[in-house]
């Protein structure tokens, strides 16, 4: 045999190795280490609103807490898909209530309301409906809404895209949470109907691992204040920002355009932690009362995989590597136990990222997260972006 016979076999051994490798760590991380909560709290009289809760994780979670007695509602951008969700999670609880589950079910309250992220005037009336028309109180808010999805076609990563991308992983929860807040923070007289405990009161931001590849330049946001003049910005528009679609398109190679959606879905994932630092500096004197959590919920089957019109050679690459990932996926049940952890945990710390229902220490002091003055540039960037007062709490 020739020596290149050899040489690429060995490489093929070392590569099938450090792949082997790779999955057994996540599989380990992943599979095997899926905390569960088993918290009894009793979360009558407690008001949660969950943003995308009609499937996935959000779905998973609203019933981790509807099962507990919470009122739920679900934030969805479609009035089918939100009425049909109420009827799913209605009869799993009453069957499950039926069966005599393991845990006690309490049966809480569920129902949906309109709210498209990608519309700030959606969100505008989310919030007067809820706030004026039903008078609801509010106690947990779960920013859990987001796309992602597998994008590989060029054609579908256009600045719209990434801008839209943007707004629903991150400016416009920024914009929600910025403008309930101060109705949440309100002292309430209610008492949960078992222990006469107030509900516990807190911001939840679904966010992921993979804000590791976020990055922001500060100092341009800083500046310009202005997202499509920073992160928006083809390459060659630099200068005066103005980039049209045809010319992003046009100067950028397929390549390019994959690492664009990356950076993008990483950098509105690193955003959603720096927005739970910046919140809990900002609420401190004026919501004493409200917690602020960020949890990545590990890798889950769900929509936000979905492939579309792949190309030929990442369709050969999704059948090699799908079969594979059936066993380190998580399911929505896994995926979210760190959100209820937080809202269920009296010792769950405020401010923090949470992995597998503990302070992720070594993912939470990712350098920018950490970074107090990176936070505020971008609290104050979000705010000037959105028309918004400095702070929740002031009219100015
Ligand atoms: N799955 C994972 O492996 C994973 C890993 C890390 C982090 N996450 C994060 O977990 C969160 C939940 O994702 P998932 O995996 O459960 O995905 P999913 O099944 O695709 O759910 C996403 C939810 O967001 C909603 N949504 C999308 N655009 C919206 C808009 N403009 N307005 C209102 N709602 C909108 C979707 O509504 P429609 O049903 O109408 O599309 C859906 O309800 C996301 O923030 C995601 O980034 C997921």
């Amino acid at each position: 045999m020739s020596m290149s016979v050899w040489f690429l076999g060995g490489a093929l051994v070392f590569l099938g190795s450090l792949l082997a490798i790779a999955i057994g760590r996540l599989w380990y991380q992943q599979t095997l280490f899926t905390p569960y909560v088993t918290s009894k709290k009793d979360l009558r009289g407690t008001y949660v609103i969950i943003t995308g809760g009609n499937t996935g994780i959000g779905y998973a979670t609203a019933k981790g807490l509807v099962e507990r007695g919470a009122h739920v509602i679900i934030a969805c951008r479609s009035k089918e898909k939100g009425e049909a969700a109420v009827k799913d999670l209605s009869m799993e609880i009453s069957k499950q209530a039926k069966q005599g589950s393991k845990q006690q079910i309490r049966g809480g309250k569920v129902e949906s309301m309109i709210l498209n992220l990608s519309d700030l005037k959606s969100v505008d009336e989310f919030i007067n409906e809820y706030i004026n028309v039903k008078k609801y109180p509010l106690d947990v808010l779960i920013n859990n809404a987001g796309i992602g999805g597998v994008q590989l076609e060029a054609s579908k990563i256009t600045l719209n895209f990434l801008a839209e991308l943007w707004q629903v992983n991150y400016l416009h929860p920024f914009y929600l949470t910025f403008r309930l807040l101060p109705h949440m923070a309100l002292k309430s007289e209610r008492a949960s109907s078992k222990n006469g405990d107030t509900p516990k009161k807190c911001v939840i931001n679904v966010s992921s691992v993979y804000h590791e590849h976020g990055n922001f330049d500060s100092k341009l946001l800083g500046a310009t204040q202005c997202i499509h003049k920073t992160l928006l910005t083809a390459p060659n528009n630099k200068k005066d920002g103005k980039g049209s679609e045809k010319q992003y398109q046009a100067s950028q190679s397929q390549m390019q355009l994959v690492q664009a959606w990356l950076k993008y879905y990483a950098t509105s994932k690193l955003a959603q932690i720096m927005h739970v630092k910046q919140l809990c500096q900002v609420s401190r004197s004026h919501a004493p009362n409200v917690q602020f959590f960020a949890v990545n919920p590990g890798y889950c089957r769900t929509n936000i995989w979905q492939f579309d019109d792949l190309p030929w050679f990442a369709k050969v690459f999704t059948i090699c590597v799908y079969p594979w990932l059936r066993f380190i996926w998580r399911s929505c049940d896994d995926g979210a136990q760190t959100a209820l952890y937080c809202v269920l945990d009296d010792h769950a710390s405020t401010g923090k990222y949470f992995s597998n229902c503990y302070v992720d220490r070594t993912l939470d002091s990712c350098q920018q997260c950490d970074n107090v003055q990176d936070c505020q540039i971008l609290w104050q960037y979000s705010c000037n972006a959105l028309h918004l007062p400095k702070s929740p709490f002031s009219s100015s």
